[in-house]
């Protein structure tokens, strides 16, 4: 192929995954030529009338930063205010509990939650090792992760047997994955997109995160020689019913008399993309809990190295802006008034789709939070091709149909509805 001669092995190997702007550009196609088109292929939070939606608390706090916090580069690490307030947007309330409990984070900031993944993946697992991720997981980890010579298997998003105490969360998979890892690396490093999963939509519950939580922590008490990390990917979690669900958890867990062996680290991809409605100013952070304070400082230090040698610093903008905003009651205020303004319009579309669904018999999975709801299938290309005969634009994945709530109408979920029942006819 042309270039062959001038591209590594790993250049060679990247191929184009443009499924999502080739459907919206199919949408958008649709809706030139007139059609009453449904568009459910975005992945960003758009307005009922199509627009982008927009934090305006944010946008104001960025238009009114200084010149020089525009330009200005961020310290390698990020600024000291922004670092403070990752490990807030991670751990909510629960984050004073913690120190209190003797506990310490290191925080870095990183471009988008993308950034916080790249800094886990190069630094958690040796080249050659595996990653467990949980099916469906957000298509780019695979690239995060081969981009660091990694690999990855799964354990799945619903147990094959119904669990009443924890149907959201496949215990068993789950263990047989991390123990066969276990003996094969001396590095272990799990990544699960929760609350509010894309694509699914899916929370966990509380039972569910406490038996994740206990498998990972007796695996990691059994395999104390095995470094074990659990990465929560939180980027859509400001928008769940319970936005700090893990932390919760995790303190819970902790008060309950769960044991913390120094081979386990756990960490929060933060990314502000989402949450303050800034995806292109590329903000966001890694944050990571552990006992002993010289284990953080470590972190802090390889973390911000590895921006360094990476991508430099991470824009400053955002950060000196979001950190402003939210160092006043009233600013912290005005922004999650906005917040949920913009969730309102993600549960609406969420329960009328469900609705709609159920009226016509068709099997939506479990969908709770977040920007997403998804249909399993295993010929996702043709459902998603029967959908369009409809007018109503989706992105068919593997395995499934991602159907974008954050980007259509609520007066749409009719129609989706309707045409995914013929479509899945
Ligand atoms: C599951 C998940 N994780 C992380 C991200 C990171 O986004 P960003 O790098 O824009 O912060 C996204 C963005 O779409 C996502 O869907």
């Amino acid at each position: 192929m042309s270039g062959d001669n001038l591209l590594n092995v790993a250049g060679i190997e990247k191929e184009g995954s443009d499924t999502i702007f080739s459907w919206f550009a199919r949408y958008q196609t649709a809706k030139k030529q007139g059609k009453d088109a449904a568009n459910g292929t975005v992945g960003a939070l758009l307005e009922d009338d199509g627009s982008l939606a927009i934090n305006r608390v944010v946008d104001e706090a960025i238009r009114n930063a200084p010149p020089v916090e525009i330009s200005a580069y961020a310290p390698l690490a990020g600024l000291p205010d922004f670092l403070d307030l990752c490990k807030t947007l991670a751990f909510g309330d629960v984050r004073e509990k913690l120190e209190t409990l003797g506990f310490n984070f290191s925080s870095t900031a990183s471009p988008g939650g993308s950034g916080a993944l790249f800094l886990a993946a190069n630094n958690f697992l040796e080249r050659g090792q595996t990653a467990l991720l949980r099916d469906r997981y957000w298509g780019p980890y695979k690239g995060f992760l081969q981009n660091n010579g990694q690999d990855y298997v799964t354990w799945p998003l619903l147990p094959k047997e119904p669990d009443t105490n924890h149907p959201y969360f496949a215990k068993d998979e789950f263990e047989t994955q991390l123990d066969s890892l276990c003996s094969n690396q001396d590095k272990v490093m799990v990544w699960l997109n929760d609350p509010a999963h894309n694509p699914t939509g899916l929370s966990m519950t509380r039972e569910g995160r406490s038996a994740c939580l206990n498998s990972f922590v007796n695996s990691a008490i059994k395999n104390e020689k095995i470094g074990h990390t659990l990465l929560i990917d939180s980027a859509y979690s400001l928008y769940a019913a319970e936005p700090h669900a893990w932390a919760d958890t995790i303190l819970e867990e902790i008060e309950g008399g769960l044991l913390w062996p120094e081979n386990l680290l756990i960490c929060v991809a933060v990314s502000l993309s989402k949450s303050h409605t800034i995806y292109g100013l590329r903000t966001g952070g890694l944050v990571c809990l552990h006992p002993d304070k010289a284990v953080t400082d470590r972190l802090d230090t390889v973390m911000s190295v590895t921006g360094r040698q990476s991508w430099s610093a991470t824009p400053r903008v955002g950060q000196y802006s979001v950190s402003k905003m939210h160092s006043s009651q009233e600013g912290g205020d005005a922004w999650a008034l906005e917040r949920d303004r913009l969730k309102n319009l993600l549960d609406d579309r969420r329960k009328s789709l469900i609705e709609e669904c159920q009226k016509r018999g068709v099997a939506l999975n479990p969908t709770m939070d977040g920007f997403f709801a998804w249909i399993e299938s295993d010929d996702s290309a043709s459902v998603a091709e029967k959908c369009a005969e409809h007018d109503v634009y989706l992105v068919p994945l593997n395995g499934g149909i991602r159907i974008g709530l954050c980007a259509l109408a609520t007066k749409d979920m009719p129609k989706v509805a309707e045409a995914l029942k013929i479509a899945m006819g």
